[in-house]
């Protein structure tokens, strides 16, 4: 998988992609809501090459950046202007391994989750859940069990039931699951099933 990283990276700098939509839906959704300055930290999980981080950079979040990958976060240390690297931290580290999160106001994670072992998930998703602060904001993806990646046994899927369960905690403010036949950014065809959340922590 490593390659096919590289492979996703190289893809996404060349199209030039804009920040994922339920991230922006959470930004704008986080000046709705009251955050000082000083208290302003997201942290991206599995930030890839940094489409997203860059986007919370812009709008003055302090980030913490997180990828099992380090060519991704070489690429984020190469392109982050200098002006933005006081504001960013980077973490090599894999989902299975991450044991504790610092209190923030928004967690980002731009079709990342779904490559968490399913084994570890539940223990990530409290760790993520807890991080999160009081009206803090959520923002990601999850695939559905009818995705065509279904089978692969290191991946988590979930249905519609068990999203609601992850989210009982929060006001769900946009959840839009899409089915459809597409393709992958490296132009495979695949089956999506995927589950795009904003939500904000009551
Ligand atoms: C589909 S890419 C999305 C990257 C980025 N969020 C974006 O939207 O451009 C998934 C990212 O998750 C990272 N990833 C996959 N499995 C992971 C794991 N178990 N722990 C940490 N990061 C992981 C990959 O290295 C990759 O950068």
């Amino acid at each position: 998988m490593n390659n096919s990283w590289n492979t996703h990276y190289h893809y996404f700098d060349q199209k030039k992609h804009p920040p994922a939509a339920t991230l922006c839906n959470a930004i704008a959704l986080s000046r709705k809501t009251q955050i000082s300055q000083q208290d302003k930290l997201a942290i991206d999980l599995g930030c890839g090459n940094g489409v997203d981080t860059f986007a919370l950079l812009q709008d003055k979040w302090n980030v913490l950046a997180i990828d099992k990958q380090n060519e991704a976060l070489l690429r984020i240390k190469e392109n982050t202007p200098d002006t933005y690297k006081e504001q960013l931290r980077l973490s090599l580290n894999s989902f299975e391994n991450i044991e504790e999160l610092p209190n923030c106001q928004l967690i980002n994670a731009t079709f990342s989750l779904p490559f968490c072992h399913p084994d570890h998930f539940g223990k990530l998703w409290n760790i993520i859940t807890s991080s999160i602060t009081k009206k803090g904001i959520f923002s990601g993806h999850f695939f559905g069990i009818n995705d065509s990646w279904n089978s692969n046994l290191e991946m988590t899927f979930h249905t519609q039931k068990q999203i609601t369960e992850l989210f009982s905690r929060f006001d769900i403010e946009y959840c839009n699951e899409i089915e459809k036949q597409g393709k992958t950014i490296s132009g495979k065809e695949k089956y999506w099933h995927v589950f795009h959340i904003v939500a904000q922590k009551k």
